[in-house]
């Protein structure tokens, strides 16, 4: 048996986002740029996929650019808006994701953007008013780069809280919500955001595809220049079957938003249950208790030398977890999403990430395996 709880990380295609990708690798193969039938075809299903997707999120077709994934669109946002929205400031957080945190290295560095960090908590949050005092502290045209959902620990961010502390300010306002698009409900006639960005593999769909919401107020310039793709702003031929994915999955998320949210809710609620009724000393890092996403549960183990090699002892046991972000785990360099929330480096920390193809029997036989690598409660002796 294998069990999947990496989530986070990618999610598998279902077949019927297969299924709708297919026929755009048999036979609609012309290039949508190509003025004949066979281009036009194609080029009219990725316009249908960019509606699609401007429907689901409220926001109108020209606002939908589709690109390589999460790190790109998170590039595109913030380097876009210093070289041309006149961006010198930009106000972020230490626990973002690497795309976001290197991108600001590199601003900051090549540029002398000035960049400043806010606090977060033990949780993972941070305080908005700090947010607000820095903003009214200086009259740089400031964006503020806040994720959505921490991709290691799951703290969320009150989104329309944070756009409204932007718009008062006159401040741009990005986020990344690789981890939520497709599990919460985003809408932009309701949010004033500026950019947010989305990768199809966080919910069903392809890998290599997906897309920045550019809000039509920022005028931004060609980010990869060539041909006139995506309406001039990414130069190259399109990634058609993906595009086609991303937005087949993206609307069987919508339509199943409900129903995966409420069961994923039970799977990560039992296995929190077992993991405390079972095992020593278990906490949950980030805001376990408050805004946080389903999909993740991030256990910290006490150190114990039977916990070394935690990671290592659940693959060979035929599970898939994480140890921080798919991107960090290869490395020993330890998290800095749990650095940065003070988590106590002798602990082990394991991120599992779960999706709507999980089950309860699977959680069973990963609490199972897990009585041979931690340390178990005892057991008190029944009457009976
Ligand atoms: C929060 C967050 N941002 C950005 C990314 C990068 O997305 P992509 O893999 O689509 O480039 C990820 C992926 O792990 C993520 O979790």
């Amino acid at each position: 048996m294998r069990v999947y709880l990496d989530n986070a990380a990618t999610t598998p295609l279902s077949d019927e986002v297969i299924n709708t990708m297919v026929p755009f690798m048999k036979s609609h193969y012309g290039n949508p740029s190509s003025i004949h039938a066979d281009g036009r075809t194609v080029r009219a299903a990725i316009e249908q996929a960019r509606k699609s997707v401007a429907q689901h999120l409220n926001a109108s077709i020209g606002e939908i650019f589709f690109t390589s994934g999460g790190t790109e669109s998170n590039n595109m946002a913030l380097k876009c808006s210093v070289r041309d929205l006149g961006v010198t400031r930009i106000i972020s957080t230490r626990i973002e994701h690497h795309c976001v945190l290197h991108t600001l290295e590199c601003l900051e560095k090549t540029i002398g953007v000035e960049v400043v960090y806010l606090d977060v908590d033990k949780k993972g949050k941070i305080n908005n008013t700090q947010l607000d005092e820095i903003l009214g502290s200086s009259k740089k045209k400031t964006l503020v780069s806040l994720m959505h959902a921490n991709n290691e620990v799951g703290t969320m961010i009150n989104m329309d809280v944070i756009a409204n502390i932007c718009q008062n300010h006159d401040a741009y306002f990005h986020s990344d919500t690789v981890q939520t698009v497709g599990h919460f409900n985003i809408d932009v006639s309701k949010t004033k955001i500026h950019f947010f960005s989305a990768g199809a593999h966080k919910f069903h769909g392809p890998k290599g595809v997906g897309f920045i919401y550019i809000n039509s107020d920022s005028i931004i310039k060609p980010w990869i220049d060539g041909g006139s793709q995506e309406r001039n702003m990414r130069g190259g031929t399109e990634n058609v079957y993906g595009i086609i994915g991303l937005a087949k999955a993206l609307e069987i998320a919508y339509d199943q938003m409900e129903e995966r949210k409420n069961y994923i809710k039970t799977l990560k609620a039992y296995m929190a249950k077992r993991l405390v009724d079972e095992f020593e000393d278990i906490q949950f890092n980030g805001d376990y208790d408050g805004k946080a996403l389903y999909t993740v549960l991030s256990v910290s183990f006490p150190a114990s030398p039977k916990s070394d090699l935690l990671l290592f002892n659940l693959d060979i046991s035929g599970i898939s977890a994480s140890g921080g972000s798919a991107c960090t785990s290869g490395s020993d360099a330890g998290s800095h999403v749990l650095n940065a929330l003070k988590v106590d480096p002798s602990r082990k920390s394991i991120r599992f990430s779960f999706s709507h193809y999980n089950t309860h029997e699977e959680i069973d036989f990963v609490i199972e395996k897990l009585h041979t690598m931690v340390v178990a409660k005892q057991k008190v002796q029944s009457e009976a």
